[in-house]
Parts: structure tokens; C-alpha cells; sequence
């Protein structure tokens, strides 16, 4: 596996690897690595020939700088990991590099209607600094296919529309999330928890399964289904930023005539804010 930090590089060493006749897999992450973007990895590689994955823990996309400062950045670690599992290209820029320009100076990306609620709410300016990374990630190596996690559903949906919308020549591919057995999702943000956080998380995952049921059952009071699972969740010792039944489609809160519905839910456990989804 190479590993490097030039966007000058990126390019040279991909046009050689797409002028060869190979298809280009690509996973961005900020680190932290988990079985979680193994499985990404993993994906990519069953899908195409050589496998780059990104390591850039973006500054735009956090409302707050000591979510940003806390962010656990553990490059060695992970550069093994990424080996092992077969990457091709680890491609993880100097901070100080990546961006041509400050960041108030920056064009930027804005992908309307399915950000505007949920993580879009509860996080001013998160989706801009997502869509707008994924999209300078997107140009520099330009690849055929890009793996997107689940446990993000809404960014993996915004990604979906902006490739659309722009005309971006690459597919977006999605993983389930993957979970520690008690049914917690993996997140690079669990090693924040606590002992005593860590055992109350896995609540989440039963509230949100418990909502689904309901729903799947034919209960079709959205709202006040939600209020009770919010509730639970607020006896589970959660904070409670929200918990909201929708569309899979484009996120907006459900009614009783769409077919296609998932179950969203945010929460803080200490300091520690984590986001959970499920699919009806
Ligand atoms: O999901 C993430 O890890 C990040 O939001 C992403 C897509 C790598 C952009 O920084």
C-alpha cells in the first residue's frame, strides 16, 4: 500500500492505475478505523480493481471545535489496518494542504431539502462541509464506485442527490452498519464513552428497533409514536436531540401514505452525541 499526502501525487499515481484498465474503488473516512469502514474497504475491493481510501478529518464539517480538537486521530494504527485489508492507496493530506483557500473563502456545496432537518438542524453547517469535502475528495481521485456507511444515512442520502444533481461520474454504493454484539453501532465517537455511558448505549439501538415495530405493525400515529420512543429513550438516561420517523427517500417526516419509512434518532450520553438509524 502507498501511502501519501500530495494531491499531485493522488493524480499521477491514479491516471497510471486508470490508464492500466483498472477500476478505481474509492472509501473516504476521517480514521479511526473500525470493522465498520473494513466493511466499506471491503466492498470497494469485491467491486473494483484497486481500492484508494481517504484519511482526512475535515474541519467544515464540525459545528464545534472541541468535537473537532477531540476527534481521535490514530493515522499509524489505521495505515496497518488499511493494509492488511487490501487498499491499494491511503491518501491522507497535511490539514494545513488540502484546501486551496481559507475557509470562509471556500466554494462551497449546498444539496437542499434532504439536508435541512435532523443532522442538518441539530448541526448548522455539517452537510455543506461534508458535500463540499466529499466532492473536492471526488475530483482528486475521481473513482469509478464510492462506499458510503448506512449509520450515516442522511449524509449517505445527501451524497446520493448531489452525484445526481451535478452529474458526478461515479456510483455510490452503501454498506449496512455494523454492530458490536449488544447492537451498538460502531462509531470512532464510542471510545469517548464512558464505562457506564458505554453499558447505556445499546439502548438506542433497542428503542429505535422496539419504534420500527410498532410501525411495522401498522401503527401509523407517527408523531405520537415518536414522543414515546423519544420518552423511552429519555428514561434509557439519553439526551434526546431527536427521534423522528421518515422518508427514506428525501427525510421528511412521514405520513401515513409513504410506504418507504426509516426510523432516525440522535442522542447524548455525557458529552458524547451518537446517531443511530433503522429502516422499517
Ligand atoms: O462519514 C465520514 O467519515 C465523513 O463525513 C466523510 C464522508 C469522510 C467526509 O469527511
Amino acid at each position: 500500500m502507498q501511502q501519501i499526502k500530495e494531491a499531485r501525487r493522488l493524480r499521477a499515481l491514479l491516471k497510471a492505475q486508470s490508464g492500466a484498465g483498472k477500476s478505481i474503488g474509492f472509501v473516504p473516512t476521517m480514521g479511526n478505523l473500525h470493522e465498520g469502514h473494513l466493511s466499506l474497504v471491503r466492498r470497494a475491493r469485491a467491486l473494483t480493481d484497486f481500492v484508494v481510501v481517504s484519511i482526512f478529518v475535515n474541519p467544515l464539517q464540525f459545528d464545534r471545535q472541541d468535537d473537532l480538537d477531540a476527534y481521535p486521530r490514530t493515522l499509524e494504527a489505521d495505515a496497518r489496518l488499511l493494509e492488511r485489508a487490501g487498499v491499494g492507496l491511503l491518501y491522507a493530506p497535511d490539514p494545513d494542504d488540502f484546501y486551496p483557500d481559507e475557509a470562509d473563502r471556500l466554494t462551497r456545496i449546498d444539496v437542499p431539502v434532504v439536508t435541512e432537518r435532523l443532522e442538518g438542524a441539530a448541526r448548522p453547517g455539517h452537510f455543506s462541509g461534508v458535500a463540499t469535502v466529499v466532492a473536492r475528495l471526488f475530483n482528486l481521485v475521481q473513482p469509478d464506485i464510492a462506499v458510503f456507511g448506512e449509520k450515516d444515512y442522511q449524509q449517505l442520502r445527501m451524497i446520493e442527490k448531489m452525484v445526481v444533481d451535478l452529474g458526478m461520474p461515479v456510483t455510490i454504493m452503501s454498506e449496512p452498519t455494523v454492530r458490536e454484539a449488544d447492537g451498538l453501532a460502531m462509531s470512532s465517537r464510542n471510545s469517548r464513552l464512558s464505562e457506564a455511558e458505554r453499558e447505556k448505549a445499546p439502548r438506542l439501538y433497542e428503542v429505535l428497533k422496539k419504534v420500527a415495530e410498532v410501525v411495522r405493525l401498522g401503527g401509523r400515529d407517527f408523531r405520537k409514536i415518536e414522543s414515546k420512543g423519544a420518552e423511552l429513550l429519555r428514561s434509557g438516561g439519553f439526551r434526546v436531540d431527536y427521534l423522528e420517523i421518515c422518508r427514506a427517500t428525501d427525510l421528511q417526516p412521514a405520513t401515513g401514505r409513504d410506504t418507504e419509512l426509516i426510523v432516525l434518532a440522535a442522542v447524548w450520553l455525557g458529552n458524547t452525541r451518537l446517531i443511530d438509524n433503522l429502516r422499517v
